[in-house]
């Protein structure tokens, strides 16, 4: 579990967290949800240590990762798998080498020890004779999914994915988002996903944050967001007159005041 207390982080004059509060679970995928320039990739930074807040708390399992000593923070780090936007393999590696390269930082282990944790990670994102391939030689897909074996490779507690399904089709973003909602619940991971996709936000939503301006507008899960009655969410979920006026036809249809063949008819004339 990682709880996050009033966060504020600034860059010279401009505010851009001001004082973020949430709690995020084992288990569970925490989707952080907002406009463009809303902070979501400035808050995710804050909780890898990639930058340092002005102010507040980061608690990995109750333990303030702000006030740790280099020893303790490095721990954590091992602890923590990241999915980078666009994959971020390394080009001139092998898939092999990209796999084993966080074995090869954090462990002491020998090749053979490694190939089989390399194996085992690559059979659990389901790639086959890719060993020797180099990313460029890959799709889009493949190149997520061996930056989740990456990620997933020093068996992590805590898994972030910033922006996971940009570049993806609709189908391979669904399958990219089943494969992380289904390793957060296998290993028990808490798991953080920034993330623009409605798709996701409905798949594997189970706690969904939904940032404006630097703050924490509304959070629910992935039934309560489509009932929500909070406008700034409203106006960002619902971008369309065409999904604003499905939601509200939706809403009476639950209370029976509505007659849903013939609205859906006026609605698309
Ligand atoms: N290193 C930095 N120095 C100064 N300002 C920064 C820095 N990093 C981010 N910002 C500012 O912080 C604000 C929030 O940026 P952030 O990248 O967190 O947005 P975001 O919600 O992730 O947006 P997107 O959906 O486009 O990825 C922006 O106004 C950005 O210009
Ligand atoms: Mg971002």
């Amino acid at each position: 579990m990682i709880e996050v207390k009033d966060i504020k982080k600034g860059f010279g004059e401009k505010q851009v967290l001001k004082g973020v509060n949430v709690k995020m679970e084992a288990g569970k995928c925490n989707l952080i949800i907002g406009a463009s320039g809303s902070g979501k990739t400035v808050f995710m930074k804050c909780l890898v240590g990639l930058f340092e807040p002005d102010e507040g708390e980061i608690l990995y399992n109750g333990i303030n990762f702000l006030t740790m000593d280099d020893e303790q923070r490095k721990d954590i780090r091992k602890q923590i798998g990241m999915l980078f936007q666009g994959s971020a393999l390394f080009d001139s590696q092998t898939v092999e080498q990209n796999i084993m390269f966080p074995l090869d930082m954090f462990t002491k282990d020998n090749y053979a020890t490694k190939l089989k944790r390399v194996n085992e990670v690559l059979d659990r994102v389901k790639l086959k004779d890719v060993n020797k391939k180099f990313p460029a030689e890959l799709s889009g897909g493949m190149k997520k999914r061996v930056g989740i074996a990456r990620a997933i490779v020093l068996n992590p507690k805590y898994l972030f994915c910033d922006e996971p399904n940009s570049g993806l089709d609709p189908q391979t973003s669904l399958v990219i988002d089943k494969l992380i909602k289904e390793i957060t619940v296998e290993y028990e991971i808490t798991t953080i996903v920034n993330t623009h996709d409605m798709n996701s936000v409905m798949e594997i939503g189970d706690h969904i944050i939904y940032m404006h301006q630097g703050q924490k507008e509304w959070e629910g899960n992935n039934k309560e967001i489509i009932f929500s009655k909070n406008e700034l969410l409203n106006e960002f979920i619902f971008a369309s007159e065409f999904l604003k006026d499905a939601k509200d036809m939706r809403m009476l249809e639950q209370t029976g005041k509505i007659d849903n063949d013939r609205n859906m008819d006026e609605m698309i004339k």
